[in-house]
């Protein structure tokens, strides 16, 4: 039996370590065992690190988390229907569950749960390479549990569910696969890809904030393009919404993206709306919708088309750059970068670059104070403000006497 002591010793760090000594400490006094399971057992045998700490236990995992929460305090929150406990502390965390058994009323339904062995607990998941344990107890500490073949399927680079209903019985798992095979650069194997398709219609009875969160998690990923482009192959993506493409465009853009930030990652919300990019207004609202977004990211892809459907206000060579900042200031910030990385006109991407690089941070120099001891009030204040900010945008007035002359001017023609 293949012992995983070392590797757990080599990828993971000594607090996580100790945390899990800790842990199996206090199942091993009650008989019972604990096991490190799904991820962060797959991770290891790729030699991986993942900090994500998935433990199992054959009993009670609430009462383990509060257990242990004294030794290690921070936050623990506990799920008593479903038997499973989060602890946090530090920078750390760790998810503890009692083993149990699935089952599936109906496709799209979240499943009954009974507690039950750590076969049992590996047999309802996903795919085979995240169907192993690691004993944690102290007398087996480090051995391999790999009831279906996950290892080998390691080896044979592939991504294999356990059998074939899985899809059926959570169809999540089409985007999951696809995700896994990207990122691992592995294949989906030969049945498992027949099952896939056959399945694919059953995403539509997942619930809206679940399949957002499926998408969040392949936008997540280092390369989204790539599982994207995945799905857009087997229809996954135009089962959501079958404008949607993974194509090369996106990719392009994705990487640009990524440039753009540097070491950061971009925003997810930017990938998202890139993603989106193409659709029409109508396309727009209907994703929102079957994606359930939430305002502000659904306001930021309005925000996006909205700008984009008025590029040809930003097409002329000639505008000043008081024009630029009066037709870009009311549009988020996300929407301006995202439309300069979709937009194929040079000019359009030159203006959108100079409002974002530095006509957005232009300020006149006068005040509202300043205003305000020259007689001026109410909201009479903000448009002064704004045609000064013009005025100093075009090269009007450089100075704060400049400024003051300007609205002197200004005042005595109105008065
Ligand atoms: N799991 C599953 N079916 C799902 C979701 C999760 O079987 N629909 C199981 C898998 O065994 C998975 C584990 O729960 O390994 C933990 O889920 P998650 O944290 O989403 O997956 P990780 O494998 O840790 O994936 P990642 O590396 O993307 O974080």
């Amino acid at each position: 039996m293949l012992n995983l002591a070392s590797k757990i010793e080599e990828c993971l760090p000594a607090e996580l370590i100790d945390f899990m000594r800790d842990a199996s400490a206090i199942t091993a006094k009650r008989r019972q065992n604990l096991y490190l399971v799904g991820g962060v057992v797959r991770d290891l045998l790729l030699g991986k690190t993942n900090l994500d700490l998935d433990l199992v236990m054959e009993g009670d995992a609430i009462d383990l988390a509060q257990q242990l929460s004294p030794l290690y305090p921070g936050k623990l929150t506990t799920h008593p229907p479903f038997g499973t406990a989060k602890l946090q502390w530090r920078t750390w965390s760790a998810d503890l569950a009692t083993a149990r058994s699935e089952t599936y009323c109906k496709p799209g339904a979240l499943p009954d749960v009974t507690p039950g062995s750590i076969e049992n607990d590996l047999f309802r998941r996903d795919f085979t390479i995240n169907a192993m344990a690691v004993n944690l107890s102290p007398d087996k500490y480090g051995e391999l549990i790999d009831r279906h073949g996950g290892r080998d399927d390691l080896g044979h680079k592939q991504v294999r569910v356990l059998h074939d209903r899985s899809f059926i019985d959570d169809a999540t798992r089409i985007w999951r696969g696809l995700r896994y095979e990207q990122r691992l650069n592995f294949r989906l194997e030969i049945k498992t890809l027949k099952l896939l398709r056959r399945d694919i219609s059953i995403l539509d009875t997942i619930s809206g904030d679940r399949i957002r969160y499926e998408l969040e998690c392949v936008l997540n990923e280092e390369s989204p393009e790539k599982a994207l482009r995945r799905a857009d192959e087997l229809g996954v993506l135009a089962s959501l919404l079958p404008s949607l493409k993974g194509d090369g465009w996106l990719a392009e853009k994705f990487r640009q993206a990524r440039q753009l930030y540097g070491p950061d990652s971009p925003p997810l919300v930017l990938y998202m709306v890139l993603l989106a990019y193409p659709l029409t207004d109508e396309e727009i609202t209907e994703l929102i919708s079957c994606l359930k977004l939430p305002k502000p990211t659904a306001k930021t892809l309005r925000d996006t088309i909205n700008l984009k459907n008025r590029f040809d206000l930003l097409a002329d060579p000639e505008i000043t750059p008081g024009g630029i900042y009066s037709r870009l200031h009311d549009f988020s910030i996300t929407a301006i970068t995202a439309n300069e990385l979709a937009s194929d006109s040079a000019v359009v991407c030159q203006h959108l670059h100079l409002f974002k690089d530095k006509l957005r941070y232009v300020k006149p120099i006068l005040t509202g104070n300043d205003l305000n001891n020259m007689g001026i009030t109410g909201p009479r204040i903000k448009e002064i403000l704004n045609r000064l900010l013009a005025a100093r945008l075009d090269g009007k007035v450089s100075s704060k006497e400049d400024e003051k002359r300007l609205v002197s001017g200004w005042l005595a023609v109105t008065n």
